[in-house]
């Protein structure tokens, strides 16, 4: 039975590998990709979409341009991680397949309230204004909703674009803090897993070693987003932030967590877009999301390998 997602983007070199872990596992049928302003504008994030579909060979893909801000914050981006383009790296064509006109809310409304009830995943790789924008356009959705399986936050980690919270949150706070009060079963892929994902030396020489486009064109972009991470935590590699997200959906058991109460820093500008974890349970706030923790790196990186193996 394949499992239907939609994966709202902001590519982004660790997006582009999700979406392309996505494309090459028959679990999953993607519905499409909504692109959301993030670590670039919207210009570019959906139009390094089409350019990994295309890189995939999937020129079907329906991809939607979405939010070109947060809801209450001015724009936010990184360059500084992901490059000018987004999707620096490898040198990639121009996409030719059409942008769908439709815009990603509208998408994300009209597919969820056509789709039988609980059998849409949604899959947010980037801030979460897209899909808060939906729920507040559209409540109705809400409980139609299978799962939310997205990576944003930290908890052990604290965070990476300021002292207390992680990039997607950051960007847009009160969009997050729509989603972690929504109701919809939520899975988080945060830094303390993803940090836990490094492409070594030897995991970038095993995409190479792939010979296909895919697995250069991941190696080449894994060495650029590296520089980062290498230079902020002296890391052993590029963390792969949101190809976590789509292992979890084909390989669940790559993981393990607690399932506990998320709430999103929204007043404080000290700790905006902080997600405050109740990982030891100290506090009476009801549970609101299943937190991992911890991840099989290897197992992960050959699952990796094993499906962009598949791709061109
Ligand atoms: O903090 C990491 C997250 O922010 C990843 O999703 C990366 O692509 C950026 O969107
Ligand atoms: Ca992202």
């Amino acid at each position: 039975m394949t499992r239907k997602i939609i994966i709202d983007t902001d590519p982004g070199q660790d997006d582009a590998v999700a979406i392309l872990l996505a494309l090459a596992s028959p679990e999953l049928e993607v519905l499409g990709l909504t692109c959301v302003a993030g670590n670039v504008p919207l210009a570019l994030t959906q139009k390094n979409a089409r350019i990994v579909c295309e890189l995939a060979g999937r020129r079907d893909i329906s991809v939607f341009a979405g939010c070109d801000r947060p809801l209450a914050h001015t724009l936010v981006t990184a360059e500084h991680v992901h490059g000018k383009t987004g999707l620096n790296g490898p040198v990639l064509p121009d996409p030719t397949m059409e942008l769908q006109d439709m815009h990603a809310v509208d998408f994300l409304i009209e597919t969820l309230r056509s789709e039988p009830s609980g059998t849409v995943t949604l899959c947010p790789l980037g801030p979460l204004t897209n899909i808060a924008t939906a729920f507040q356009r559209a409540p109705d959705i809400i409980e139609r909703v299978q799962e939310i399986v997205l990576m944003g936050g930290a908890y052990f980690e604290v965070g990476n674009i300021t002292p207390a919270a992680e990039f997607n949150i950051y960007v847009d706070p009160e969009a997050a803090d729509i989603v972690f009060k929504s109701g919809v079963p939520i899975v988080v892929m945060s830094l303390d897993v993803t940090h836990k994902a490094l492409v070594t030396k030897a995991r970038n020489a095993a995409f190479r070693g792939l010979g296909n486009a895919a697995g250069i064109a991941v190696a080449q972009m894994t060495d650029f987003f590296e520089r980062f991470d290498l230079a902020k935590y002296g890391s052993d590699g590029a963390p792969l932030h949101d190809p976590c997200v789509t292992a979890y959906l084909i390989k669940p058991e790559l993981f393990t967590g607690r399932f506990i109460n998320v709430e999103i820093e929204t007043k404080s500008e000290l700790t905006r877009g902080m997600t405050v974890a109740d990982w030891w349970g100290v506090t009476d706030r009801a549970p609101n999301a299943t937190f991992m923790g911890t991840i099989d790196a290897d197992g992960f990186f050959g699952l990796l390998v094993e499906r962009l193996a598949r791709l061109p």
